[in-house]
């Protein structure tokens, strides 16, 4: 099994106009590299619905808020692209930072609202580098539809958003959390966990599955949530929670719990920063 491996835009643009023209409907799932199983699962369900599978692997300059996290981050260029080809992947995109941004930036995407709180709270600049590179890789790729997690929940509405504001004539399509059997949701910063810190990071879902528990069973004050899922997490020392918020749709958090609801956590285990949630139904 291989995949079509490509670095330059322009190369990119023809090949895709070329299948454009042919009547192909193109899929795209956008990363970061270091692929595992939750990348699978979108690159499956982008297989399942386009003729055309392109994932683009480009670990974005632009978005991360501390350097060191910047260059710490997995590059296993070789096994993405092998792990691409068999998750049904047609083309690899592999830009440089030099092709991306070839000047320095001078124009950028923002949805404020979106990213006020949870990780935009905490990192600054963050979304507004998800969402420049996105429009930008929407803008090479010019895909159908395009293939995100709810594992990053406020990336994904900051997508739908985006998509919305600036009709981009995309299907946006969002793909369930993926995790370990312990629940751990699966990251690319997982690796960096020592034997320890492994161990104590399921704790986080387990909080969250309390909280959608006590919400099932009734509560509706987010601040009674937000103290039994602290108390959970307060279990393992090795977990320093940065936020634990329940929020809507439009990533707010609300005063009340009447209508569903997504518990989100953020959660530093040593120098490793994890994030996870949950959408709790209200019937
Ligand atoms: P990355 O962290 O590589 O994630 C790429 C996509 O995989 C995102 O849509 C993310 O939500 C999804 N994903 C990650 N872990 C998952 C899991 N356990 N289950 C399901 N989906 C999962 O997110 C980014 O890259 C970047 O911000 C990007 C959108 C590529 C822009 O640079």
């Amino acid at each position: 099994m291989s995949v079509e491996v490509i670095t330059a835009i322009r190369q990119l643009r023809q090949r895709l106009s070329a299948l454009r023209r042919q009547g192909r409907s193109i899929g795209c799932v956008p990363t970061m590299g270091a692929l595992h199983a939750g990348h699978g699962a979108l690159m499956e369900r982008a297989r399942a619905s386009s003729d055309v599978v392109v994932v683009t692997i480009f670990v974005n300059p632009l978005q991360f808020d501390r350097r060191d996290d910047y260059e710490r981050y997995a590059r296993t260029f070789e096994a993405d692209c092998q792990f691409s080809a068999e998750h049904g992947a047609d083309i690899v995109f592999a830009p440089s930072a030099e092709e991306m941004y070839p000047q320095p930036m001078a124009t950028y995407v923002e949805a404020p609202e979106i990213t006020q709180y949870l990780c935009g709270a905490f990192r600054p600049g963050h979304f507004r580098g998800v969402a420049t590179v996105v429009a930008k890789l929407f803008n090479i790729v010019q895909p159908d539809a395009a293939y995100f997690g709810e594992k990053d929940a406020q990336q994904l509405a900051l997508i739908q958003q985006m998509t919305c504001d600036l009709n981009f004539p995309i299907e946006i399509v969002p793909v369930a959390t993926v995790r370990e059997h312990d629940g751990l949701a699966l990251s690319s910063r997982n690796q960096r966990l020592t034997a320890d810190e492994r161990k104590a990071a399921p704790i986080l879902f387990q909080a969250l599955s309390e909280g959608r528990h006590l919400i099932a069973s009734g509560e509706r004050q987010p601040a009674k949530v937000k103290a039994a899922a602290l108390a959970v997490i307060g279990r393992e020392p090795l977990v320093k929670v940065e936020y634990f918020e329940a929020v809507d749709e439009r990533m707010q958090p609300v005063e009340k719990i009447q209508d569903d609801v997504r518990l989100a956590v953020a959660a530093w285990l040593g120098p490793t920063r994890l994030i996870d949630n949950v959408l709790c139904r209200v019937a």
